[in-house]
């Protein structure tokens, strides 16, 4: 009897779908499928497949050496370090801090909050508040600062419970107000929080400026963000942008909490760093943050691969071409042609929103759009719907958090007319297909 479920992530089954190659926007299969990669891999192919580039800076950057602890200078970091600062990082975000991905990158600035604090003589700080609807990493205390319900099952009973706020969640408002005359109360809830808690006991709050896949591209209502940094410098709370999806373009601006008009202070990203081509991610830290810990010799403790040569040299390179080819305008410019196409999918009967910013777009599925009341076990839907495209050499990327259904899309910034027609078509015959 063939196994049917992926029991590991990376054991081969029979279901699974063999990639062999990729160019520009597709994917291709050991069986000669093109596979339109409306999903951007998991929302992080940003300059598209195949680029010659970032591989040829790699075999540089090996060749030259297989490993320098993170310390010692390279010149692969120091050019990284430069473009980051010279090209990307918001003007108040001074350090720098490598890791090999989002999670480990959140887990350093989780940890950064705290040593903040005690650095600062506050020992008894600590708590982290997160969101509903959230999703920060598949470590132990990512995790337990997530709000992804499905995935926080398998911590259960061994982390600690930290305060969770609500999310922004305005078509189903967990404080059950309407926007705007809720004055996004939201918001205002984790002030509540923090005076319940008592401010002496909260290190930081994260928080993705646009939410990704758990919340389906959770835009903020307007105002949000600049309450919650009041909230913030109110009670010397470190506020953490996580940009992990949202970061280098792909909801318009370099970073989504930019379009805010507000400085944070710390910032994690990853995905669209090196568009996939590396495994890399980074924290941001402004001035006032790193200050306290260097007076008492402190500093967040690298990885074995921090900063890893080759992987800076691929992010180098993928940047580069960011900028010499301006893929944040063509980001936005294709963004708007996805949105307007989007728009067609608002009339479905088992559509409920269209949401999202740029080049990140959620679709929500239920049962009735009318009352909102989703299907039985959330989540079946959108697999067969996710199935389907992919059946029809799309793939789209299953979101939330098992209690909705949802479908992204992440797709790279060089999507063209074509590309931005076929994924939206075949995602409209997906979910006609799935709710049938
Ligand atoms: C918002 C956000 N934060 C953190 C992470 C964790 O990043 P990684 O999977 O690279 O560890 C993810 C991954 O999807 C994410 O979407």
């Amino acid at each position: 009897m063939p196994d049917t479920k992926p029991a590991w992530p990376f054991t081969p089954w029979p279901m699974a779908v063999e990639i062999v190659g990729a160019e520009g926007c597709h994917l291709i299969t050991s069986d000669g499928r093109r596979i339109l990669d409306a999903g951007g891999g998991a929302m992080l192919v940003n300059i598209g497949h195949g680029r010659p580039e970032p591989g040829a800076a790699m075999a540089k950057a090996s060749s030259a050496l297989a490993y320098a602890i993170p310390p010692f200078v390279t010149p692969e970091r120091a050019k990284l370090v430069e473009r980051l600062k010279r090209d990307w990082l918001p003007k108040n975000l001074t350090r720098i801090f490598l890791a090999s991905g989002g999670s480990e990158a959140v887990e350093a600035a989780v940890k950064l909050a705290r040593q903040y604090h005690v650095a600062k003589g506050n020992t008894a700080r600590w708590k982290v508040i997160g969101r509903s609807f959230s999703y920060h990493g598949a470590t132990i205390a990512t995790l337990e600062i997530g709000g992804h319900t499905a995935r926080r099952a398998a911590i259960k009973g061994m982390a600690r419970e930290t305060p969770k706020a609500p999310a922004h969640y305005c078509l189903r408002c967990p404080l059950g107000k309407t926007y705007p005359t809720c004055d996004i109360a939201c918001v205002d809830e984790i002030e509540a929080i923090v005076q319940r808690e008592g401010a002496d006991t909260i290190a930081g709050i994260i928080a993705e400026p646009v939410v990704g896949s758990s919340g389906g591209a959770l835009v903020p209502p307007q105002g949000y963000w600049k309450r919650l940094r009041e909230i913030c410098n109110r009670h010397d709370i470190v506020l953490i942008a996580d940009e992990v999806i949202s970061g280098f373009g792909r909801t318009g601006p370099r970073f989504a909490h930019e379009a805010e008009g507000i400085e944070i202070d710390v910032m994690v990203s990853a995905k669209g760093m090196s568009g996939g081509y590396a495994p890399i991610g980074g924290l941001f830290a402004a001035d006032r943050i790193a200050e306290p810990l260097a007076r008492i010799g402190d500093a967040p403790m690298f990885y074995t691969y921090s900063a890893h040569p080759a992987a800076c040299a691929a992010a180098d390179a993928v940047l580069k071409i960011m900028s010499d080819e301006d893929m944040l305008a063509k980001a936005r410019a294709a963004g708007e042609k996805l949105e307007r196409r989007l728009q067609r999918l608002k009339q479905h009967p088992n559509v409920a929103e269209v949401r999202g910013r740029g080049m990140l777009w959620g679709v929500e599925v239920v049962k009735d759009r009318e009352t909102l009341e989703p299907f039985a076990a959330p989540g079946t839907v959108t697999n067969k719907a996710m199935k389907y495209a992919l059946d029809n050499n799309v793939w789209v990327y299953p979101g939330g958090i098992g209690v909705t259904d949802l479908l992204m899309l992440g797709p790279p910034f060089i999507s063209g007319d074509d590309e931005i027609e076929t994924m939206c078509a075949v995602l409209e015959r997906a979910i006609d297909q799935a709710v049938a």
